[in-house]
């Protein structure tokens, strides 16, 4: 079975939505700074307001969203019990809040001690995060292949936090040099195995479930997290000592990890037994089409020794496919949850003989209205279309790109305070019917 929905394991409704919330916000904020900066900061990878963004984006938006999906799947999913959920949602989400607004900040501002701040901070959110989630897989008794992913994920996560830790410590205090050469292995292990090998876990349980496909090939789940895995550890080994062939080879085989991922998504996709159009699908499909992208346009600039845009690498990976993810698995998620709560309160009611006390419950598509969510996924497409111009034309491209990009993020962060504005009218009629 695709999944072992343990639905009474569900934890309250605001140990996720604060999270999920804040990503939009910090999305909105990213793009902001990226207009009011201009197209100079993509001048080069290191400009100060590109790192700023780049942290709103992978720290802000990806891993805020992916933990408080975490929050709410390891429960549901997994059937594993968190203990005390608001309190450690609050443990961990104030700190990687205050964290990424304040590292991005130090860039922008240059002000050395809320580096010290941010690491602090963020390294504090990370731990405890890390910790539970894998003392609670470590104990489940759940054997599908999303555990192990999900524990190698937990790792990438560790090493991508105590690098960026690392190089941080340089911008923090003059004396200590930067390590630029573990820059590239610090994105890698963020993008390519943090955040690649959740969303390839998460994928195999909720698109058979939520699309109504076919499993992902069992081969697939069983090995791919391992294979992409063990390309990272050997990209590692290749940067500390200088191997050229190993470091062709395990790009080789980290890119087809990704193409094959892309292509499988594709397929499995094509078996939906639903004919209605649904909005977490075309997400799905635009994440998929730009990892395919991604990866073969890397293979053949890598091939001919072209040399690709660095921006337009970033737009393709972190907008293009794990943003688009998670933007879509979020309208799926919210109104999930939102559904889930409110139907097991009128069940209670049920239960206790209380009938007329029920509220009603729409169907799962209505909570988040389907235009509102269309115009959203329009407005990201548009988005990443003139960023993929803007990297290879900054001057004529990058303001629109920018601008379309910030109204995509604000249209989001709308739909789901919406969601949440809808979920507490609906707990307060109910508060309301009961006393
Ligand atoms: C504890 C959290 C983190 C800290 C303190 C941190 C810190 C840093 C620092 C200091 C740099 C600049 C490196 C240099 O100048 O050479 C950097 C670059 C970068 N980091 Fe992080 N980082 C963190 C987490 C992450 C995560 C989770 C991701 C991805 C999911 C990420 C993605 C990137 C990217 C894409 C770059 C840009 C490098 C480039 O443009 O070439 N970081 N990070």
């Amino acid at each position: 079975m695709h999944a072992d929905l343990s639905l009474q394991q569900s934890p309250p409704f605001s140990v996720p939505a604060r999270f999920l919330v804040s990503a939009p916000l910090f999305g909105l904020i990213a793009a902001l700074v990226m207009l009011w900066h201009g197209p100079e900061m993509i001048s080069n990878r290191w400009t100060p307001e590109l790192l700023a963004v780049t942290h709103f984006l992978t720290l802000g938006f990806l891993a805020m969203s992916m933990l408080g999906a975490m929050m709410q799947l390891l429960p549901v999913l997994m059937g594993m019990v968190i203990p005390r959920p608001v309190f450690f949602s609050r443990l961990i989400h104030i700190p990687l809040f205050l964290g990424s607004a304040i590292l991005g900040t130090a860039w922008l501002m240059n002000i050395t001690q809320l580096f010290i701040i941010a690491m602090f901070l963020l390294g504090f959110s990370f731990t405890v995060f890390i910790i539970i989630a894998t003392e609670r897989l470590l104990r489940s008794k759940n054997r599908h292949a999303t555990r192990g992913m999900m524990l190698l994920a937990l790792l990438a996560l560790f090493i991508t936090a105590g690098m960026g830790i690392y190089l941080a410590i340089a911008y923090s205090s003059p004396e200590f040099p930067l390590a630029r050469h573990l820059s590239n292995l610090h994105l890698s292990w963020g993008l390519v195995a943090w955040a690649g090998l959740l969303i390839m876990a998460v994928a195999y349980q909720v698109i058979p479930m939520f699309q109504i496909t076919d499993e992902y090939p069992a081969i697939h789940q069983r090995w791919m997290g391992w294979l992409l895995f063990i390309a990272m550890l050997s990209l590692s080994l290749a940067y500390s000592l200088q191997l050229e062939i190993l470091h062709t080879l395990s790009t080789i085989l980290l890119a087809g990890c990704l193409l094959t991922f892309a292509l499988t998504t594709f397929w499995v996709l094509q078996t939906r037994r639903r004919q209605i159009p649904d909005l977490t699908m075309k997400f799905w499909q635009l994440a998929m089409a730009s990892l395919s992208a991604l990866t073969l346009t890397w293979a053949t600039a890598t091939l001919l020794d072209w040399k690709l845009p660095d921006f337009l690498i970033g737009v393709l990976m972190i907008h293009g496919f794990a943003i688009t993810t998670i933007n879509g698995m979020m309208y799926k998620i919210i109104p999930f949850i939102i559904w889930l709560h409110l139907s097991t309160r009128n069940k209670n009611l049920r239960d206790q003989g209380e009938r007329s006390s029920q509220v009603k419950v729409p169907h799962m598509r209505k909570i988040i209205p389907e235009t509102a969510g269309l115009w959203q996924f329009r407005f990201h497409l548009v988005s990443l279309l003139l960023l993929i111009l803007a990297s290879l034309w900054p001057q004529w491209f990058f303001y629109s790109a920018t601008l379309v990009f910030a109204v995509a993020q604000a249209t989001l962060l709308f739909n789901l305070l919406n969601a949440v504005h809808f979920y507490k009218t609906k707990i307060t009629e109910l508060s309301n019917q009961q006393t």
